[in-house]
């Protein structure tokens, strides 16, 4: 897959591989991810977020096309929205209804704002999504790209299925555990420090979602590469969106630990340059 071809158009069917084929990293014991450094992280990326983002707003161009037409309750939220890339395409596609642009980092949101993409119809909305300040029952719509990572399921799956109405619906894409693996691999053979976070497994969300009343909840994994001329640009992409915030990460990488990790990656290199894996959950959902 090459990244122009993401950029062009929405994520096709093609993009489907074979997970059987993929050797699953064992998981990192992580501890759970600290909400303030996950929002103090994207808040220093909001201002490179959209330029560096090719991956996310792709996937995000391709989950606005599954947007339904109606909604039991004319009122949406846009959960985990940064920037709020998708607001114009949200709007467009349900005109008649009250969006919310949720984040936890106020600056990704003063950037949204900035950015000219929120209005009387489109609001922010400074919260948790595991905690959201709003009514039981009170949404039409929860739509989320790339911002669930750093929750754990069943809470934030329990907190979605609460404030949406009977009848409403819930479009997802999170990243999966095996996300970044080339990483992970490269760092396991220099030291057992967490260098990538450990995600969610499709299993996690899978009974997240039964528990969370969502019964007839449509999961669809998808493998996506990317690749980069050098693990300097891979970095400096995962900086740039947030991306690299690592849970129990501390300190600084020492020179030795980073070249020893860059030549393990090399080793990796193939004809198109260092691939990159994405592991996507999608998942679509109605409220019953
Ligand atoms: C990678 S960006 C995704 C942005 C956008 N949805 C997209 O697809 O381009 C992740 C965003 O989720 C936000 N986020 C992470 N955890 C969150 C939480 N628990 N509640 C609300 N926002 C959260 C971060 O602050 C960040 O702005």
């Amino acid at each position: 897959m090459c990244l122009s071809c993401l950029r062009r158009r929405p994520l096709p069917r093609l993009f489907m591989t074979s997970i059987a084929s993929i050797n699953w990293l064992a998981d990192m014991s992580n501890p759970t991810p600290d909400k303030g450094a996950v929002s103090d992280h994207f808040s220093r990326a909001a201002r490179s977020y959209d330029e560096h983002a090719i991956l996310q707003l792709a996937v995000g161009r391709s989950l606005v096309q599954r947007l339904p037409n109606t909604l039991p309750v004319p009122a949406a939220l846009d959960l985990g929205c940064a920037t709020a890339p998708f607001a114009r395409a949200q709007q467009q596609a349900l005109p008649e209804v009250h969006w919310q642009a949720v984040d936890l980092s106020r600056a990704m949101l003063a950037e949204a704002s900035a950015r000219g993409r929120l209005s009387a119809h489109y609001q922010p909305l400074c919260a948790d999504a595991e905690q959201l300040p709003l009514a039981e029952a009170s949404q039409g719509l929860v739509f989320s790209c790339f911002a669930l990572q750093w929750c754990d399921p069943q809470a934030v799956l329990d907190e979605i299925a609460r404030v949406l109405a009977p009848g409403g619906r819930l479009l997802l894409a999170v990243p999966l555990r095996g996300s970044l693996r080339e990483l992970q691999q490269s760092w396991q053979a220099v030291n057992h420090r967490p260098h990538v976070n450990a995600l969610p497994s499709l299993r996690d969300w899978q009974d997240a979602a039964l528990k969370a009343g969502f019964a007839d909840a449509q999961l669809q994994q998808q493998v996506m590469v990317e690749y980069y001329p050098s693990v300097k640009a891979i970095a400096r992409r995962l900086k740039a969106t947030g991306a690299d915030h690592v849970s129990g990460a501390s300190g600084l990488t020492g020179k030795n630990a980073w070249q020893a990790m860059v030549a393990e990656y090399e080793s990796q290199r193939t004809d198109q340059g260092l691939p990159l894996t994405w592991n996507v959950l999608f998942v679509e959902a109605e409220k019953y």
